[in-house]
């Protein structure tokens, strides 16, 4: 993983049309441009290729991301997509996030395929944890820590928090460290000087709008 950080990922979740998601890498190309560290964003699936071709037709500054890739290696899975046919369109994949555990009830074993089926699909899987004591999956090297209280809600953990856990998840082992969870403009210049903060995950409450999403970018 050699990209600037921090990194700031913005999660679209099942959100926007193609119009929509156009616009939206038009402004924020543009911002990314003086962006220090790198804008990765993760729309959904079936934008995913779109997406691929909007960013290298205009030279943005955006990585893309998928925001799940399947267990399944490939083929009778309807509705799946595999890691392997995201290859060389996204450099990363959200894997674990709480939607996806709770909803689609995903648990350790599953996460494990999907972490092992990304990376052979040379994808870095950034790896949703929803508290210091949920179990990282093995050789994953970007973490992503967002609390279920603080998804969605305007309420993000406490700064103290974010670095306590930071500190602990990082005591042994390098990881990059990301925190997810009502990051907005107000609060990220805030969480970002953290000791041990890479970067932010920022979900459907400041990222699917480019404006707020765009101030994120600046305050930090
Ligand atoms: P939020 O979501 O920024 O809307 O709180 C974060 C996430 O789900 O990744």
């Amino acid at each position: 993983m050699s990209d600037a950080t921090p990194l700031v990922v913005a999660n679209h979740k099942a959100n926007k049309n193609w119009e929509e998601v156009k616009e939206w890498l038009t402004e924020v190309g543009e911002a990314a441009k003086d962006f220090r560290g790198t804008v990765i964003l993760a729309p959904s699936s079936p934008f995913i290729a779109a997406c691929f071709e909007e960013i290298k037709s205009h030279n943005l500054k955006i990585k893309l991301g998928a925001q799940d890739v399947s267990q399944f290696k490939e083929g009778a899975f309807t509705g799946e997509f595999a890691a392997d046919q995201l290859k060389g369109l996204i450099d990363y994949t959200i894997i674990g996030h709480s939607e996806r555990r709770n909803n689609f009830l995903e648990d350790e074993v599953v996460l494990q395929k999907k972490v092992d089926n990304a990376q052979n699909a040379d994808v870095e899987p950034i790896f949703c944890i929803q508290s210091e004591t949920t179990p990282l999956a093995k050789n994953v090297q970007i973490i992503a820590y967002e609390p279920p209280f603080a998804i969605g809600t305007g309420n993000p953990d406490t700064l103290e928090n974010i670095a306590k856990v930071a500190q602990k998840i990082k005591d042994n082992t390098p990881y990059m460290f990301l925190y997810g969870g009502s990051v907005s403009m107000t609060n990220a210049s805030h969480i970002i000087l953290i000791p041990g903060i890479d970067g932010l995950l920022v979900g459907a409450t400041n990222s699917l709008d480019p404006q707020k999403f765009i101030a994120i970018l600046k305050s930090i």
